[in-house]
């Protein structure tokens, strides 16, 4: 954990126009800047930046949150990743406080050492006529090898000796996986002879290599081990290189290969990513859905393919919102995309993205698929496969549709399938794309310490005025005033800097419930000139509330005990000021 006191001081000095104009162009507009949103595709700006909350949102399609906020949806950071770039801006050093952030101080030299090694590769491949070669019969231009910084690990067992002068003793070598040490204290460059496809974090270092061997051998490609750099599993070839595209696009293209993404940028299908020769995991699914609002996952049309379309759809499950697509392209017969785009060109090869089996498509077709649905038995079975998928899906106007046709495919009613899966009903989140009517889905009436909550996320200095009984209710909305009541008390939270709040509290419990009332208050454009009115409302009905309980209390213990004369008096005195504030 990062020091909140750093995390405060940071945020304090961080300016969030500063750090958004960045990547956005923005434009002045009142005390506010605006853009057209960077996480939707429009025309007219819906995107504002307040510098005086130090927050931003979106009214189109709800985005929101501080600069550390912005930082990790616009370049994918994780939440450490955002402090340090945040930091390292500002001319901080982040403190060590646990071992994840030691971890991070030991990586520094290891970014250093994979950096050095992807330079020698690079000036390597200049001076290889071979590989060049390589590289051009496969189609490719120097502009694209450039981009993608394609290397070449020339064909020796110590060459990146002559990168580093301590090649025989750096333990950081053999961290970062570029060389291997035998038992006899031997040690080898472990890329040797191929074409080498550096990969790299969201903020552009290398964390690990993908070396091709040049023409026939085995293995075909050989990857880096897993580093404290590098992790397939959350790693994404490409995504560097094609975030802008992506962006622009409002789509992404997950393909398997790394030669298929550098194929496909070569023909301008620049929004392309690759797992690298692992299946997607969730952590793969959740970085594509936040990239964009559809992700095409580009599979052979073989059985292994279909297989790992599967593995996909399962990982997307779960972070699949109503306003996302997850899409299956599956490729003709004997093709890769690599293939593909070279044979068909890059708008056969969007042709097919577009129309590529929308998740619900794809899943109700495997799950039919071999079973025969004319018996109870296989209406049954395809029942029992869907229950876990549906358990994982939480868009709820999604899985409402699946379980509909689910229903009907296997005879029983929505109310019964899901009944039989277990389903607990979803909140639809009022988060919603400006198009929908404002009608639309709305929840319960939200009850009194939500609305309170709202109001004091706006103005966290009114939380003084907070009756204890507010404070001391029941649930989430309850728990999370009391702890803002608390920061306040404590100093710790300067007034009207909605971004501070929000950092405040994101490592806690109370983050994803502030997260959602904050896009509530962006969703209802909240009025800031009302609050006072709200909040005096809000406080008479706790009151209320107070006045009505005491009343009930006394009222029962005069039937079961009876009353003594001072709580007479003070059930007369109760009833009194019910009936006054009634009339008033
Ligand atoms: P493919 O065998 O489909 O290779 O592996 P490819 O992408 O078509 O490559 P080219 O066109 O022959 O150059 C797809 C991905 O699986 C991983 C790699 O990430 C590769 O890009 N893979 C494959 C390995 O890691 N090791 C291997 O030996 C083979
Ligand atoms: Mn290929």
């Amino acid at each position: 954990m990062i020091p909140q006191s750093f995390i405060q001081d940071l945020l304090a000095r961080i300016d969030i126009v500063e750090v958004i104009e960045r990547h956005v162009q923005l434009k002045k507009q009142g005390a506010n800047f605006v853009a057209c949103c960077p996480f939707h595709s429009e025309k007219t700006p819906s995107f504002s930046v307040s510098p005086v909350k130090q927050f931003y949102h979106c009214f189109g399609c709800g985005a929101h949150g501080s600069a550390v906020g912005f930082l990790m949806e616009y370049s994918g950071l994780s939440y450490v990743d955002a402090i340090h770039e945040l930091a390292h801006r500002l001319g901080l050093t982040v403190p060590e406080e646990s071992r994840a952030r030691r971890h991070s101080a030991d990586v520094q030299p290891l970014t250093e050492v994979m950096a050095r090694a992807a330079r020698f590769y690079r000036e390597q491949l200049k001076a290889s006529p071979r590989a060049i070669d390589y590289l051009k019969g496969r189609g490719l231009t120097g502009e694209i090898a450039a981009r993608f910084g394609l290397g070449y690990a020339p064909d020796g067992w110590q060459a990146l000796a002559q990168a580093f002068p301590d090649y025989a003793t750096a333990g950081q070598l053999h961290q970062c996986g570029l060389v291997i040490d035998g038992d006899t204290g031997r040690r080898w460059d472990r890329f040797r002879d191929r074409i080498m496809f550096p990969i790299l974090d969201g903020r552009g270092n290398v964390i690990g290599f993908g070396g091709r061997i040049i023409d026939q051998g085995e293995p075909k490609y050989l990857n880096s081990p897993e580093t404290p750099l590098f992790d397939k599993g959350r790693t994404l070839y490409g995504l560097p290189q094609a975030r802008a595209a992506v962006r622009n696009l409002g789509r992404v293209i997950v393909v398997e290969g790394y030669m298929d993404v550098v194929a496909l940028a070569q023909y301008g299908v620049t929004n392309a990513v690759a797992t690298l020769g692992t299946a997607t995991t969730p952590i793969h699914a959740q970085a594509l859905l936040r990239a964009a609002p559809r992700v095409v996952f580009c599979f052979d049309g073989d059985n292994a393919g279909r297989k790992a379309a599967w593995r996909a759809l399962e990982s997307s499950l779960e972070h699949l919102g109503d306003d996302r697509v997850a899409a299956f392209l599956f490729l003709p017969e004997g093709h890769d995309p690599d293939s593909y785009v070279r044979e068909a060109g890059a708008e056969s090869f969007q042709r097919l993205a577009a129309r590529a089996a929308p998740l619900a498509e794809f899943l109700l077709r495997e799950l039919r698929a071999g079973r025969d649905l004319a018996t109870a038995e296989g209406r049954a079975s395809l029942v029992h496969d869907a229950k876990p998928l549906l358990a994982r899906l939480h868009a709820p106007l999604l899985r409402l549709q699946l379980v509909r046709a689910l229903a009907e495919i296997s005879r029983i009613s929505p109310a019964e399938l899901e009944a039989a899966c277990g389903l607990k009903p979803l909140v639809v989140p009022t988060r919603r794309p400006s198009g929908l009517a404002p009608g639309a889905p709305r929840r319960r009436p939200a009850p009194l310490s939500r609305t309170l909550l709202k109001i004091i996320l706006q103005k966290p200095e009114w939380a003084a005025r907070i009756p204890p009984e507010a404070l001391l209710a029941d649930g989430p909305e309850a728990e999370a005033l009391r702890a803002i009541a608390d920061a306040v008390d404590h100093g710790e939270l300067p007034a009207g800097q909605l971004g501070m709040l929000l950092e405040h509290f994101r490592e806690t419990a109370h983050h994803a419930l502030l997260d959602e009332v904050v896009g509530e208050l962006v969703a209802e454009r909240a009025d800031e000139s009302a609050l006072e009115t709200v909040f005096g409302d809000a406080l008479e009905r706790v009151r209320g509330a107070e006045l009505r309980q005491a009343i009930d209390a006394l009222t029962r213990k005069e039937r079961s005990d009876g009353l003594s004369a001072e709580e007479r008096r003070r059930l007369a005195e109760l009833l009194a000021k019910k009936h006054n504030s009634a009339n008033s």
